[in-house]
């Protein structure tokens, strides 16, 4: 059982409801544990988010995601960080039967990685869902505007309310999801001034990703950032060249092995020669 401290020492829920319309809220995704070690210091909340399924495994979109993957990425993350509210979204399929079956799964994932919260892409059909689940002690993050679990319906990856009927869809989405008892809402891929207009009409934060820095928090896949691929959508700020590094340090170790300079000898062992009066009495 994790103890006392470590729940005091992690960001909460209610602390992030209360951060509405104060300091922006610093998010980032995180899939393993070396990188939440290294995000936790900066991030209120560390999401470990079904991108996964694209950005690790390589995945066409994230609809091929299963719960035990969802586990296993939240396990590693909860181990690696100490201060960040972790939030595991739930897989396409998991969750939008019914409200039992939401609630089967997100204890499942709440039990078996130690997260606080989890997010779900809250369409017309699952406010009902998020107040089914808070009422029962579930913390829950809604996701409207693009849903990437939509990617079929969808027909891609498409920026959401730039037409009248869809800035009522997504206005309505937000606003059925803050009063369902969400304790945040992911806000991807809308116009700038739909983006504000939710953030106005809504108690609970907004994190935005490619929406607007009226947003009461902002989140980007920490991959992206990063810069460790060739193309990135057009909202995302790359802070960092990893592919570039990661291509560099590759290259230059290739050559070091083709011309026998690595290992050099400081990085290989010695043999230790047995001592001789040692082999002397066994004899
Ligand atoms: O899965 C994810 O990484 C997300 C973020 C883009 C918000 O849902």
């Amino acid at each position: 059982m994790s103890s006392q401290t470590e729940h005091a020492a992690r960001m909460t829920s209610p602390q992030i409801m209360a951060r509405k319309g104060g300091e922006p809220l610093v998010c980032l995704t995180a899939y393993d544990a070396p990188t939440a070690a290294i995000l936790d210091a900066h991030c209120d909340i560390l999401l470990v988010g079904d991108s996964v399924g694209m950005v690790v495994h390589g995945l066409p979109s994230t609809v091929g995601v299963t719960l035990e993957m969802m586990i296993l990425h939240g396990q590693a993350v909860m181990r690696g960080s100490k201060r960040a509210l972790v939030v595991v979204d739930l897989p396409f399929g998991s969750y939008e039967a019914s409200a039992e079956q939401a609630y089967y799964t997100a204890s499942r994932v709440l039990k078996e990685t130690g997260c606080q919260a989890i997010k779900v892409e809250s369409g017309p059909a699952i406010a009902s869902t998020i107040a089914f689940l808070t009422q029962r002690g579930i913390p829950v993050m809604g996701h409207v505007g693009l849903r990437p679990q939509a990617v079929h319906v969808d027909g891609g990856f498409k920026a959401k309310g730039r037409t009248v009927q869809e800035r009522t869809r997504v206005l309505f989405e937000a606003q059925s999801a803050d009063e369902a008892g969400a304790f945040a809402i992911v806000v991807e891929g809308v116009a700038a001034s739909l983006a504000a207009e939710i953030t106005k009409s809504v108690s609970a934060p907004t994190i935005g990703i490619g929406a607007s820095p009226a947003c009461d928090g902002q989140i980007l896949v920490t991959d992206d950032m990063l810069g460790r691929f060739d193309w990135t959508p057009k909202f995302v700020r790359r802070y960092a060249d990893l592919r570039g590094e990661i291509d560099r340090a590759a290259a230059a170790y290739a050559a070091d092995v083709k011309a026998r300079r690595f290992p050099a000898a400081s990085e290989t062992y010695a043999f230790k020669k047995p001592r001789v009066d040692v082999v002397d009495e066994q004899g």
